[in-house]
């Protein structure tokens, strides 16, 4: 079987209220970042019937045929892709560009897990809706996480901001008044999402009574973000990410790092700032608005790698 060679893009994401929390069933919004993760497809030259994947900016290269030792998890993530797609012949060869860092609460697996199903769906000609590509990519994801909200790779595959809760499933209808202009810092790698969602797990096992209320007001943050983005009102979105923060600091999900470039953040004039993702490490968001500029140099200055994204109003 052949095809003709193609590139799939999808962006990353960044998570504005509510992760961790929509784990335990919580209401959680997320929005994509304009950072994105290209898979390029070609048929494998040398007709072995397996797959390559080779991401040079994750200094990576994965042939099923003969996997390295450490590829494990990455082995069984292809085999949840290519394994819902039986009829395919699996000399496929990949090539992933993604300017979305690893492990960085930026959504790099979930990205990869999208642009793997669509490009495997468009090799069988399938015409997979959006929501197939997320039921698809689920399987991935589980593999890459555990036990994933579900929120990374929907968003993903939407491309647009959501809401997003594991009772009332995936809400598309995020209207918003004002568009909002962020500074994101990675302050470095958060080591891994199953294992934070693991360690907070344990923690909530310990003090359920303290977590419990957490949790909740976590949840209601995200309600109220959601109609704060709703109403442009960009000051309440501010405070609303600060609180979020306090309560994710208290769920033991922060970092000196984190805390850091929060506080920075604050300091150049940034509206409202907060670890994205699974926090320990990763990504920061600050919602900056007309002082974009300062808040980015300032976060330079610390050493951390910062762009700026922003999400249209509709
Ligand atoms: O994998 P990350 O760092 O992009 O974060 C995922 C968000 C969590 O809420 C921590 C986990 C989840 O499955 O929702």
């Amino acid at each position: 079987m052949s095809f003709a060679p193609f590139s799939i893009k999808v962006p990353g994401k960044a998570i504005l209220f509510g992760e961790h929390a929509v784990v335990y069933g919580q209401a959680a919004i997320a929005m994509p970042v304009q950072r994105f993760l290209t898979l390029n497809f070609t048929p494998r030259s040398d007709a072995v019937e397996q797959p390559v994947l080779v991401a040079s900016d994750w200094d990576l290269r994965l042939d099923l045929a003969a996997p390295a030792a450490g590829t494990e998890t990455l082995v069984k993530a292809l085999e949840a892709g290519f394994g819902q797609f039986p009829q395919l012949s699996r000399a496929v060869h990949m090539e992933l560009h993604s300017e979305i860092p690893r492990s960085a609460g930026l959504g790099s697996s979930a990205a990869l897990a999208v642009a793997l199903v669509r490009g495997l769906s468009k090799i069988a000609g399938q015409k997979d809706s959006i929501e197939q590509n997320v039921n698809q990519a689920m399987k991935i994801e589980k593999i890459f996480h555990g036990n994933p909200s579900g929120i990374d790779h929907s968003v993903i595959a939407f491309a647009q901001p959501i809401k997003f809760s594991r009772e009332q499933g995936l809400g598309l209808d995020v209207k918003l008044a004002n568009s909002l202009e962020f500074v994101v810092a990675v302050v470095g790698s958060h080591g891994g999402t199953a294992a934070r969602v693991g360690a907070l797990a344990a923690r909530r096992e310990r003090w359920p009574v303290m977590f419990q209320p957490l949790m909740q007001q976590i949840g209601q943050i995200a309600e109220q973000g959601l109609q704060a983005m709703q109403d442009g009102d960009l000051e309440q979105i501010g405070a609303l990410m600060d609180i979020n923060q306090g309560l994710l600091n208290a769920l033991g999900l922060s970092s000196p790092d984190l805390e850091r470039a929060v506080a920075v953040a604050r300091e150049a004039g940034a509206l409202g700032a907060k670890l994205s993702g699974a926090g320990g490490g990763g990504a920061m968001i600050a919602l900056c608005q007309d002082k974009a500029q300062e808040v980015q140099q300032a976060l330079e200055a610390l050493g951390f790698v910062v762009f700026r994204s922003f999400v249209a109003a509709q």
